[in-house]
């Protein structure tokens, strides 16, 4: 039997920094045996424990997409131990990535449907998963009118910058970019917090369509009453929780709400599920 703690060894093959105060880094990892990559099938939504011997594991989205083969991408935010080290290492330098871990977004149900995707700061990874993976020629047509509303407080703090600028160039996508406040004066996106733009570009609610919303408590706050206004119930409102984790696996208990483990039954949950949990997310 695998044993779920061990690791995939990888090889770091390029780092990217994303935003202007250096607090973001794409990192693209080279499984070290080529097997592994097929025993890592993963969909968008999932997360990977990334791990350094000696220091630790932590929980981080997956960025990259399936249909983006022959390596794996995930951006992380520098604020602790292992996410400090992991932005001191260096193109080459060898470490673990254990996964695909956690559910994802509900695909199948969503095929046929209009997509609104929210995002806001450093949350947006796994929703880089799910734009590149809906917009991958196979996929694009099984879905019907995709908005993205994704905004960070300044130009310097988006990420992907290139990919939202060839999304924003696209017809077969509804791209809505914005930030908080610049003096730019190239700036040719919206000025805005991400609840007000939702507010102006995203369609109404109706049987046909669904919101996928992640990013920082306080826009999530904000968005809900937003998406209840547009007409939007709480079954089609789909949420990412991010609660500390260990295992990863539903083994160690130090994720759940109520009875619901994140690493496990989650990260990906609608507004109705987690409406029924005690309010600990
Ligand atoms: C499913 C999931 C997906 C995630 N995806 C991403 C991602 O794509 N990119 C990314 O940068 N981060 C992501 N995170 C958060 C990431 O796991 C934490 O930032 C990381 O564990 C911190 O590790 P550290 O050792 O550097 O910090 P620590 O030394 O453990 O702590 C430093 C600081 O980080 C805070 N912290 C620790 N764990 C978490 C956590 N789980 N959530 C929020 N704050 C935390 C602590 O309160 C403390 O202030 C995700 C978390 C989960 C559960
Ligand atoms: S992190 Fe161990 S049970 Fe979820």
């Amino acid at each position: 039997m695998v044993n779920p703690y061990i690791p995939y060894p990888v090889r770091i093959d390029e780092i990217k920094t994303e935003t202007e105060d250096k607090s973001l880094k794409t990192f693209k990892f080279v499984f070290l045996n080529p097997e592994d990559e097929e025993k890592f099938a993963y969909r968008a939504g999932q997360f990977a424990e990334l791990s350094i011997p000696g220091l630790g594991e932590i929980p981080i989205g997956i960025a990259s997409s399936p249909v983006e083969k022959g390596f794996v991408k995930f951006t992380i935010f520098k604020t602790g131990k292992v996410t400090s080290y992991l932005h001191s290492m260096k193109e080459g330098d060898i470490m673990g990535i254990r996964g695909p871990l956690g559910n994802w977004y509900p695909w199948d149900l969503l095929e046929g449907k209009n997509v609104v995707i929210i995002g806001g700061g450093f949350a947006f990874t796994t929703l880089r998963s799910s734009i590149i993976y809906m917009l991958d020629p196979e996929n694009r047509k099984k879905f019907k009118d995709i908005h993205v509303i994704y905004g960070a407080r300044s130009p310097g703090m988006l990420l992907y910058k290139e990919e939202l600028e060839q999304w924003a160039a696209r017809d077969d996508l509804n791209m809505h970019i914005t930030v908080d406040g610049t003096d730019d004066p190239e700036w040719k996106h919206h000025t805005g917090f991400v609840p007000t733009i939702t507010e102006q570009e995203a369609p109404a609610g109706t049987e046909d369509t669904y919101a996928i919303v992640c990013g920082p408590p306080v826009m999530i706050k904000f968005t809900q009453p937003v998406l209840d206004k547009l007409g939007y119930t709480d079954d089609r409102i789909i949420m990412s929780l991010e609660n500390r984790m260990k295992c990863g696996i539903g083994m160690c208990g130090r994720c759940n709400i109520g009875k619901e483990f994140v690493c496990k039954d989650g990260p990906v949950f609608t507004l109705r599920q987690l409406n029924q949990t005690p309010k600990e997310y």
